[in-house]
């Protein structure tokens, strides 16, 4: 067996927007990026599409985002993060300006800013219509290769974090790629950064990349670290639903600018709904599609009349995937669906970017700063991963450089083994884990859907005894957030339950958890389903 070893003084687990303004931030501590694929392919950050929320316009203040933003979490965003981000925002875009991100612009100079759902002013900086994550991760990418501090180690996975007697010594992975079979690589460093991304990949409709399955948070959660918010997965109102895998997404800009929802009946349902219509907050617009979906209705996003001929150039990612599908958007509506989109919750960090593990940082997605509450404000996000990457690259380099200490790592590789066997049987299970969990766990939940989600989950973890290391972190994730949605007996933001449908002040709260509370929480479904189960059989 082949083992390869890296001494950074950080290494930084995710390649996205998140991890990149991390790196860049360290110099001239060496940071070692390690991504799943190569270089800027497969990340969330990538396939984002509308952009970066701030307040630039200068009818726009940080007091009218900060609003909008706690405003949407309902009752559980974090406004001194909020505050924090916010204020952040105007100094994020002229950094990346500087590296040579391009934004679009209007003639006289000022920013072209579009409008997303729940934003009560046009905030979004965006790049060629759609394709904002392209260009942002291209500025990133172009100035992480000037810079002599960083080595990015391409088409690795990450398997464990090495940890012994509550200290972190590192990471241990293997290269994916094929030509360099059962190749291990160990990164040994005091200081680890998860920028993971999110965890739609554990969802069978999702705009995300298949990478994206709560790896970062699985990671964490073996260690012991605190995770929060878990039940809250914002699902996406308008995916276009062309039967791919992952699902394409059609950004909300489009209803910014001024496309329909519509079902075969061409009734705009959100109607009467809500006094934003098409743009009120994603949480209410998807659970209606699904209402609609659910009564046996089709949905589309209609853009013929208010967007028309100005589609391709205004929306050319979006143009492109309907094109490949045989839709013109200008005369033809584009059917959709909502799908898994963004975590909120994730591995719980402070002001500071820091997790309850010592020298374990995690930012982006796969965190979880309060900001979003139960729902989150479209293109916060990308702020929230550039200003607390910075801000986690500035908290690190306060600390002092420690020497590495060497490691043993033969008994994380043994682990890796045993986990790897059979990697062609586990895309069965992985596939039965992402249908119950969209099914069960999906846009509406209740009790006995949250208790099926879970008996499927022990059954594919019991059948599948530990054969592939993403199966397995997909089965601990699904277990927290099953956990969490069970416990949050109220519908808050974009957690839903249809038997309890009002918010309950009593959950006005974070749920944190851990692998420390996990038995305890699942065994306590299991109770309650019993309990059930007997009371009905009593009554009949
Ligand atoms: C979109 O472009 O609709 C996605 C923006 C976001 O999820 O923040």
């Amino acid at each position: 067996m082949v083992e390869q070893i890296y001494n950074p003084d950080v290494v930084i687990v995710g390649g996205g927007v998140a991890g990149l303004t991390v790196a860049i931030n360290l110099a001239p501590r060496k940071v070692c990026v390690i991504t799943k694929d190569s270089l800027g392919i497969n990340t969330s950050s990538t396939w984002s599409q509308a952009g970066i929320a701030a307040s630039v316009d200068k009818n726009d203040s940080n007091e009218m985002h900060i609003s909008d933003t706690l405003k949407t979490a309902k009752g559980l965003g974090n406004e001194t993060v909020a505050r924090k981000i916010i204020s952040e925002s105007k100094a994020t875009i002229k950094d990346l300006e500087e590296i040579g991100v391009k934004f679009d612009k209007n003639p006289d100079g000022s920013f072209n800013l579009g409008l997303e759902g729940a934003h009560s002013h046009n905030r979004i900086v965006g790049s060629k219509g759609d394709s904002s994550g392209i260009e942002i991760m291209r500025g990133l990418i172009d100035e992480v290769k000037k810079l002599d501090h960083i080595t990015v180690l391409e088409n690795v996975s990450i398997d464990s974090i090495m940890h012994e007697n509550n200290t972190i010594y590192g990471v241990i992975g293997r290269f994916t790629d094929k030509n360099i079979p059962n190749n291990h690589v160990v990164i040994q460093s005091s200081h680890i950064v998860l920028a993971t991304g999110g965890l739609g990949g554990i969802f069978a409709n999702t705009t995300n990349p298949r990478t994206s399955y709560g790896e970062g948070i699985a990671l964490a959660a073996q260690v012991g670290a605190v995770l929060t918010d878990m039940e809250f997965v914002q699902f996406h109102p308008t995916g276009l639903d062309f039967g791919l895998d992952p699902t394409p997404l059609a950004t909300e800009a489009i209803r910014g600018a001024g496309a329909h929802l519509i079902n075969q009946n061409s009734e705009r349902f959100m109607l009467g709904i809500h006094e934003e219509v098409e743009l009120a907050p994603r949480d209410i617009i998807a659970q209606n599609i699904f209402k609609q979906i659910d009564a046996g209705n089709s949905v589309f996003l209609d853009c013929r009349k208010n967007i028309g001929i100005d589609f391709k150039i205004k929306f050319p990612q979006v143009y492109s995937y309907c094109t490949k599908a045989g839709i013109d958007p200008s005369k033809e509506m584009m059917p959709i669906i909502p799908v898994a989109h963004y975590h909120i919750g994730g591995v719980k960090t402070d002001l500071r970017g820091r997790t309850s593990v010592e020298g374990l940082w995690c930012c982006g997605e796969a965190s979880a700063t309060g900001v979003h509450g139960a729902n989150r404000l479209a293109s916060n996000s990308l702020l929230e991963a550039l200003v607390f990457g910075k801000i986690v690259a500035n908290e690190i380099n306060k600390e002092p450089l420690k020497q590495n200490a060497e490691v043993i790592s033969s008994s994380f590789i043994r682990t890796y083994k045993e986990k790897t066997k059979n990697k062609i049987r586990a895309k069965k299970f992985i596939w039965q884990l992402r249908s119950t969990m969209m099914r069960n766990l999906g846009i509406v939940r209740n009790q006995a859907s949250i208790a099926k989600g879970l008996s499927d989950i022990i059954r594919i973890e019991r059948e599948s005894r530990g054969m592939s290391a993403k199966l397995n972190d997909m089965i601990l994730v699904s277990k927290f957030i099953i956990c969490g949605a069970f416990k949050r007996e109220e519908s808050r933001g974009c957690h839903l339950r249809s038997d309890f449908t009002e918010e309950n002040d009593k959950f006005l709260k974070h749920l944190d958890q851990s692998k420390h509370t996990l038995e305890k929480d699942i065994l306590n479904i299991i109770d309650r389903r019993n309990n059930i189960d007997k009371e009905n059989i009593l009554a009949s």
